[in-house]
């Protein structure tokens, strides 16, 4: 009797129908002395349903929830027992009826009494939901494993909380971001309009959609929220009793519906939904399990396999193929009870639990009957063929991959096949809309030990950027979304256990390696006209009021500006000669290496709000058919998002045949740099230092919002003349004389006087140009301005030498 047993484990054969037994039965009955006083605390949960599930946790193996008449949850894969689980009289939850869980992240969230609560199973601690305000049954989501990923982390907290069966069109259905501690409301364009009952709901991430589905009449259908799949629905299917529905883990867009007189698989998150076969060998023999007419007790799955136990005591494995799924019997054992439950332990290794009652104790005892499959795939009976394929190996196996515009990505692969046959390797992308996402193997096979051995290279690229993507397939340009690939064998036999599929998760995203960088070649340092050192040293300078504006609107302000000067984040500023029209050199460097020289479209706007500047094409000169975007149009609709709000989310061209903003102001500055026009910035006759942001615009650049900050010293320019001619020329004179006066006497003074602090950049006028060796800029009214006559000269001089253009490349 179990009552009296002693031993922690026992092994003992099951009574056989047949010669080989599919597993052997053992009992965990473990921690019991520590229980003896243990009364079960609150309100014991049960599951709704009269039949029993099993939900693992995708991420951690050893988690696992048991729901039937108790509720079971282990943190140790059902290695000792359990007490029956059950929730805080404190949380009220009236009848204690579980219609549906969910592990998310670290928390296990359950519907109660129509209601959600979570617990979190690390701290032992109970909340029930907030935001849900009417009764729900179901919960949903998924689970990313790839830690450390935030868009992966992002996988985790979102659940959906709905109840099923609920008129479509006015379902309330709960969004929760937060692991299900907040709801809110959800909606779907276009869901007033839908008919019939609310299947579920569902965050298919492979597709980067929300996934509704809808009942009605028998058949079902899944209505997608976004862009391309919105215009249509999924192909329908039979909806026989009710269904429920797995996700399977690892984001492939592999679901299974089932209850129990039916089982359907979809690979591509329902787009089209299938019934699985049963096969004897090489036939089919039923087309469904309807025509089987076998009662599924029990589903289990992993990434890449299926199994049901039926009541009739049956077994039935199959692999969760490219292709096809199908299920073959396996031999009769007498496994089934009410209590039972069939879950995954490990590719290849089923097993059969079933939780025991103990009379001495509350805490249960589990009965364990695990099943190799592969040893049982080796009976000839069963007619299994065997594997094709003896390796296949790819490093990229579970990763995690990022692919932004315009970049590439290589994956290899290794396979090699068993002597004289010729598998077929097969690719897939789960989400071929992002950006018309499409991989190519190559395939060149060697011989290398007497063995065939093929070299797989994947290539995987979007088509966008080769000109062939049709709008009406793909997915948003602005929405990164995400992928899964996967690398297969075409038709593979069943017994290919070992040979998994090989998967990555790919990011179609920003890529956060990538960065911009403002080449500076001609620095005003390099040149001599600034000073590093002095820029180092606290450096401030004064904007005057006359040119600039702090809301950024082009109106003067009323008081002057003191600027401090970031030398670390800026270093030195280029130099650009005021009279020559200018735009920066872009570069895209990823992760610590140059890439390109950017040229799509950019906008740039001085941080201080200078406005002495503008550009040098106007809006039809940039050929624009409809009136272009400017930093004034853009901060009246970014709202509170501040004056920097232009990026790659707002930005609409003026040359996009689909803008139809009328041109009314065709003589506006163009804004806008880069891209097709040869529009430059042209400066104004003021010297000093501007403050750039800049932002690259084009959405089809990259995902990733790349900015930066670069500063630029304009020189060269001398006040516009005030003064008769006459007096112009007695003030230079004059001008001239004092200044070489002061070449003389500043270096004397600064001699004698050490510790005098004189704020300011010194700046060498050239010890080549001028007999003067150093000269000082004090800082005024105008910012870094010469004595005018002073600059005029240098700009003559260096005009005349050819020495200060701004010529880039040169060193
Ligand atoms: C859970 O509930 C407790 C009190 O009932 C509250 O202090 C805590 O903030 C809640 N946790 C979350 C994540 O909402
Ligand atoms: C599909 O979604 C896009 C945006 O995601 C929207 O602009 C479009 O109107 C939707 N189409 C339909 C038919 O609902
Ligand atoms: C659903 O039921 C119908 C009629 O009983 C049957 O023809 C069909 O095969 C069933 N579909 C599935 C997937 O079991
Ligand atoms: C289905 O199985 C039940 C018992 O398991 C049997 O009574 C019934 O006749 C079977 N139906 C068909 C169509 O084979
Ligand atoms: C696959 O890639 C390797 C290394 O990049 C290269 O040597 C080989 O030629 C490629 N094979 C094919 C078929 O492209
Ligand atoms: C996209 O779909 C619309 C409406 O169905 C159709 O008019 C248009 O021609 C399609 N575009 C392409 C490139 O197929
Ligand atoms: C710059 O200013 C900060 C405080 O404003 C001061 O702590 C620091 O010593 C100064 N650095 C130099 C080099 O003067
Ligand atoms: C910005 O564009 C609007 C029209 O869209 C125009 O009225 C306005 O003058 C422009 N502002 C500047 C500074 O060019």
């Amino acid at each position: 009797m179990l009552l009296l047993m002693l031993v922690a484990t026992t092994l003992r054969l099951c009574p056989l129908a047949r010669a080989q037994p599919l597993c052997r039965i053992r009992t965990v009955r473990t921690g019991k002395v520590f229980h003896v006083r243990e009364q079960i605390q609150g309100d014991h949960l049960y599951f709704s349903s009269g039949t029993t599930r099993l939900m693992k946790h995708p991420c951690k193996k050893n988690i696992a929830l048991y729901l039937g008449r108790q509720v079971f949850l282990t943190k140790n894969s059902f290695e000792s027992s359990v007490l029956p689980f059950s929730i805080p009289t404190s949380m009220q939850v009236g009848i204690p009826e579980v219609t549906s869980a969910h592990f998310a992240g670290s928390v296990l969230l359950l519907v109660v009494n129509r209601k959600v609560y979570v617990y979190d199973y690390e701290d032992n601690s109970w909340n029930a939901s907030t935001g849900v305000e009417h009764p729900v049954s179901h919960i949903s989501g998924d689970n990313c494993c790839y830690s450390g990923n935030s868009f992966c982390m992002d996988i985790s907290n979102s659940v959906f909380a709905y109840l099923h069966g609920d008129q479509i069109s006015q379902a309330n259905i709960y969004f929760s971001n937060t692991r299900g501690y907040r709801f809110q409301k959800y909606s779907q364009e276009r869901q007033a309009e839908l008919v019939g009952s609310l299947g579920g709901i569902f965050y298919f991430y492979s597709l980067s959609q929300v996934g509704l589905l809808l009942v009605d009449q028998r058949k079902a259908m899944f209505s997608y929220s976004d862009h391309p799949l919105n215009r249509s629905f999924g192909l329908p299917f039979d909806y026989n009793g009710t269904l429920d529905i797995l996700i399977a883990p690892g984001q492939k867009g592999i679901l299974i519906f089932w209850f129990e007189k039916s089982l359907l698989v979809s690979r591509n998150a329902g787009q089209l939904v299938n019934p699985v076969q049963v096969r004897e060998g090489p036939h089919i023999l039923y087309s469904s399990i309807s025509e089987a007419n076998i009662t599924i007790h029990s589903v289990a799955a992993n990434e890449n396999e299926l199994a049901i136990l039926t009541q009739e005591n049956n077994l039935y494995y199959g692999s969760l193929g490219i292709l096809s799924s199908s299920l073959i019997k396996f031999a009769d054992q007498n496994i089934w009870s009410e209590e039972a439950v069939l879950m995954f332990t490990d590719v290849g290794m089923l097993e059969i639990l079933t939780p025991l009652p103990d009379p001495t104790s509350p805490a249960f005892d589990f009965q364990k009957c695990p099943v190799n499959i592969q040893a049982i795939l080796m009976d000839p009976q069963l007619q299994v063929d065997v594997c094709k394929v003896e390796l296949l190996q790819g490093e990229f196996e579970n990763k995690m991959y990022t692919i932004d515009m315009n970049s590439e990505l290589e994956l290899t692969a290794l396979m090699i096949p068993r002597p004289s046959t010729s598998p077929v390797p097969l690719v897939m992308v789960s989400n071929p809309h992002s950006l018309g996402l499409q991989a190519v193997i190559y395939e060149d096979g060697y011989t290398y030990d007497g063995n065939t051995k093929h070299r797989l290279n994947i290539s995987l690229r979007q088509q966008q950027h080769w000109g062939r993507a049709d709008p009406n397939f793909t997915s948003s340009i602005k929405r990164p979304t995400i992928s899964t690939i996967t690398l297969d064998i075409a038709n593979k036999e069943i017994s290919c256990l070992d040979l998994k599929p090989l998967t990555a998760l790919i990011s179609v995203g920003c890529d956060l390696e990538k960065k911009i960088v403002i080449q500076n070649e001609i620095s005003a340092c390099y040149n001599g006209i600034l000073d590093p050192v002095a820029l180092q040293d606290n450096y401030s300078y004064v904007i005057e009021r006359e040119a600039y504006d702090p809301s950024f609107r082009g109106q003067k302000a009323t008081e002057d500006l003191e600027v401090p000067y970031h030398y670390e984040k800026l270093g030195c500023p280029i130099l650009v000669y005021y009279d020559t029209p200018w735009k920066p050199v872009v570069e895209l460097w990823r992760a610590g290496k140059f890439q390109e020289v950017v040229e799509a479209e950019y906008v740039l706007l001085e941080v201080n709000g200078l406005f002495t500047y503008t550009y040098s094409l106007t809006a039809d000169m940039a050929l624009c058919s409809s009136q272009p975007q400017n930093w004034t149009t853009i901060a009246k609709t970014a709202g509170d998002k501040g004056p920097f709000a232009w990026d790659r989310e707002n930005y609409v061209s003026c040359h996009d045949p689909n803008n139809n903003a009328p041109l009314r102001w065709p003589k506006v500055p163009y804004q806008i740099l880069g891209g097709p026009t040869e529009n430059k910035v042209v400066f104004d006759q003021r010297n000093g230092i501007y403050i750039f942001f800049i932002s690259i615009v084009d959405p089809y650049y990259s995902y990733c919002h790349l900015e930066t900050t670069f500063s630029v010293y304009v020189y060269g320019a001398f006040p516009l003349p005030i003064f008769p001619p006459e007096i112009t020329i007695v003030l230079l004179t004059g001008a001239t004389l004092l200044s070489v006066w002061l070449a003389y006497m500043i270096p004397k003074l600064l001699h004698t006087e050490q510790g005098l602090r004189v704020k300011g950049v010194w700046v060498s006028l050239g010890n080549r140009l001028t007999p003067f060796s150093r000269l000082e800029y004090f800082r005024g009214g105008c910012g870094w301005q010469l004595p005018w006559a002073l600059q005029k000269r240098k700009a003559d001089e260096s005009l005349a030498q050819g020495k200060f253009l701004p010529i880039s490349g040169q060193t």
